[in-house]
């Protein structure tokens, strides 16, 4: 990643809320499958934004940023709110990099920090789920996730039409070699 970046832990604040906003809105226009269908409205995306990092403000989750100078690059969540009967697992989700900002290692240095937040908190396994049609199943295998398997027509794509998804799972931290 280039050395001008910044990867800094996002808290409830209505000028992040907007950039986030703004990047969901572009990430979903151009295809990315996170859970949202194009066209998003602006509402709903800062709807969207403000109980996220709420959650992130009670320590619920982690929502991270990457940015270059003013301009918000990409962001990955770290959901830490787990049932009680699995205080050692998080997920990973909303890994967005802005389309002018793709193959520079920022979502790769935004997976990072959030898998060292992950083993600092104490988990051992993380998860995640990605669409196969377009979504980030290679990254994610390059980054040492393992494929648990494949739902079929799990979810529709953005811009239409269903797409199977794909369940990841990493083991982390100090456990990692006993659990495997
Ligand atoms: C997936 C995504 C976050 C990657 O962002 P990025 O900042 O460009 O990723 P990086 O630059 O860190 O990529 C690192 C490597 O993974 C590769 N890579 C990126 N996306 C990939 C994909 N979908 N499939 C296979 N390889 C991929 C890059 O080519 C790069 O390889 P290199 O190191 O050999 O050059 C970005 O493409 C994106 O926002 N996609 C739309 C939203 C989405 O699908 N998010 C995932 C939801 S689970």
């Amino acid at each position: 990643m280039v050395p001008a970046y910044r990867i800094t832990r996002l808290t409830s604040d209505a000028s992040v809320i907007a950039d986030l906003s703004e990047l969901l809105i572009h990430i979903v226009a151009n295809g990315g499958s996170v859970s949202f269908m194009h066209p998003l409205t602006s509402e709903k995306a800062t709807a969207f934004w403000k109980t996220s990092l709420a959650a992130a403000d009670r320590g619920e989750r982690v929502v991270l940023g990457c940015y270059d100078g003013d301009v918000l690059a990409g962001t990955v969540t770290l959901l830490l709110d787990c049932p009680p009967n699995q205080p050692h697992r998080a997920e990973i989700a909303k890994m967005m990099t802005h389309v002018n900002y793709r193959g520079k290692g920022i979502a790769s240095a935004l997976l990072q920090a959030a898998e060292n937040i992950a083993v600092e908190q104490g988990r051992t396994l993380l998860n995640l789920d990605t669409a196969a049609d377009e979504g980030a199943a290679g990254f994610y295998e390059r980054h040492g996730y393992t494929k648990a398997g494949i739902i079929p027509d799990y979810a529709f794509k953005p811009l239409g039409g269903l797409t199977d998804t794909i369940l990841y799972y990493k083991k982390i931290g100090k456990n990692d070699s006993l659990n495997s």
